[in-house]
Formats: C-alpha cells, sequence, structure tokens
C-alpha cells in the first residue's frame, strides 16, 4: 500500500469506528459486551487519530492498526449477532426526517465480491439520494394537506413510492450480507424453504432467475405471506411501481373500474366519498394492532 492507500485505509476504518460508536450511543450501552466494545471503538479510535496525526506513519503501526481492525470487527458481529441482545432502535421517524443507516461492516468489507467503489457510491451517493428523495416528497405531502392543494399529489406519491422503497429495500440489502456469509439457511426459516419450495436448491434456483429476469432495473424478493401463510419469490421493476416494500397496508379502496362502474359509470369521486361510510374500522383497526407490533430498527 502507498501512503495515500494507507491514509485512505485509515481514514475508511476511523469512519466505520464513528459509525458504530454512534450506534451504540443511540440507545444506550445495554450489556456488558456493548459497554466492552464502546471502550475498545474509543481506544482505537484515539489510536488512528495519533497514527495519523504523528507523521511518518510507520509500517508498524499500519500493520498493528489492521490487526486492531480486525478483532474489533469481529468482536462487534458477535455484539451485533446476539439476537435479542442486538442493539435496537425503534423511533418513529418524524415526517422528511429518515436518515441514511450506516453500513453495517466497513466499505471493503464484502470484497473480493462487491469492490469498495461499488460500495462507497451505492451507499453514499444512490441510497442517500433515496433518503432525500422520500423526505422532500413527504414534507410535499405534509404541506398539501396544510393547504388542502393537492394539484402535484400524483407526482410526490410517485416519488415517494420509488425513493422510499428505494430506501427501505436498500436497508435491507445492507444488513442482509456480511463478510464471510453464504451458506444454507438453518432452523424455521429452512424448513419453511423446504415446505414451500421442495429444497434449498429450487428456491435457489428460482430466485435466481427471478433476479436474471427482472425487465430492466429491479429486484429479485424472498416474501412471507401473512395472508397464504407461505413464502414466495416476487420481482420488482424499479424499487416500487407504485408501492413502498416494508409497509403493511391497513386499509384499501379499490379503485379500479369494476368496483364502481356499473353503479355510478363516470363519478368515481362520488364512488369514493360514498365510500367512507361503510368503512369498517374495527378490522383497520385490529390489523393495526397486529401490524404495530412488527418494529425493524429506525432511520
Ligand atoms: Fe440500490
Amino acid at each position: 500500500m502507498d501512503i495515500k492507500g494507507i491514509e485512505k485505509y485509515l481514514y475508511d476504518v476511523s469512519n466505520w469506528v464513528t459509525s458504530v460508536l454512534s450506534i451504540l450511543e443511540r440507545d444506550g450501552l445495554r450489556s456488558e459486551d456493548e459497554k466492552h466494545l464502546h471502550t475498545e471503538l474509543i481506544v482505537f479510535l484515539n489510536k488512528l487519530e495519533d497514527v495519523v496525526t504523528n507523521r511518518p506513519i510507520t509500517v508498524e503501526e499500519v500493520s498493528e492498526c489492521q490487526r486492531t481492525a480486525n478483532e474489533i470487527f469481529s468482536f462487534s458481529q458477535i455484539v451485533f449477532d446476539l439476537g435479542s441482545e442486538r442493539i435496537k432502535t425503534h423511533k418513529r421517524v418524524p415526517i422528511g426526517g429518515h436518515t441514511l443507516p450506516p453500513l453495517p461492516y466497513p466499505y471493503n468489507a464484502l470484497e473480493p465480491y462487491i469492490s469498495e467503489e461499488i460500495m462507497r457510491l451505492h451507499h453514499d451517493i444512490h441510497h442517500k439520494s433515496y433518503v432525500d428523495g422520500l423526505n422532500k416528497a413527504e414534507k410535499m405531502m405534509e404541506k398539501s394537506r396544510a393547504t388542502s392543494n393537492y394539484d402535484l399529489l400524483k407526482h410526490w406519491e410517485r416519488e415517494a413510492a420509488f425513493h422510499g422503497s428505494g430506501h427501505y429495500l436498500n436497508t435491507i440489502f445492507w444488513n442482509v450480507m456480511k463478510p464471510n456469509g453464504g451458506g444454507l439457511p438453518s432452523g424455521g426459516l429452512a424448513s419453511q424453504i423446504q415446505k414451500d419450495f421442495g429444497s434449498f436448491n429450487q428456491f435457489k434456483e428460482h430466485f435466481t432467475e427471478a433476479a436474471k429476469k427482472v425487465e430492466g432495473v429491479g429486484w429479485s424478493l424472498l416474501v412471507w405471506s401473512p395472508r397464504a401463510q407461505r413464502l414466495e419469490i416476487l420481482q420488482t421493476e424499479k424499487h416500487q411501481l407504485m408501492t413502498q416494500w416494508d409497509t403493511i397496508p391497513l386499509l384499501v379502496l379499490d379503485v379500479w373500474e369494476h368496483a364502481y362502474y356499473l353503479q355510478y359509470k363516470t363519478a368515481k369521486d362520488k364512488y369514493i366519498n360514498n365510500w367512507w361510510n361503510i368503512v369498517n374500522w374495527e378490522e383497520v383497526e385490529n390489523r393495526f394492532e397486529v401490524a404495530y407490533k412488527l418494529k425493524w430498527d429506525s432511520y
């Protein structure tokens, strides 16, 4: 590594340490392991600062930093993988207040499978633009509600669907990858895959083909259907096609022509206005009560 490469490496490691520290500090240190990791990270961050400021940087110092970084990275994986002990951040995200989640590993951690350069651009530029686009759409729709001016609503709903789904799917994407991953699933998921797809290999082949056959840009997704009580494989084009993944429908209104045309003909507005008289709020409340129990980390 030349001096520029070393500087960049130390800078990346410092950034990673800082982002892990911010995750740990966000909700307090809840276990001995978290406290221990926190202390190790602070000591290491100070060490990194010393190395960078006290020039020249020696080869020994860099090797020591690499060794410590690897040890702390392995330990942080254990702390973050402790199931129920895993750090949870369940907060209400205010309107227009979504933030870019930190990567759960350094930018170069997925090499050689995904390059550091791709991870930097994908996370820092692309994902950040989804967060910014979603925030803007939400603020504009908030403004619509305040002024009762819905002239541009279709545009902002499209923006919220595109950027919101991009943000939520990428957030899942970062967390379903890790260095030294791969292998086979185990436990309940393994038996459910066996049950619903016949075998892991059949699941894998179907998922792979779904990804390869996405028309244009999009995603391949393994999903759980609470209705069918089955796993299913879906494709999506772009991120959304007017939905926002990682959300659960509570109240829905069918505005296909088949739902009103025979009675209302072209008076779709009248159908929609009248529909409010027949909403079963008890069912919506029941769905909300169940859905509300599901909480992911918020960003
Ligand atoms: Fe992406």
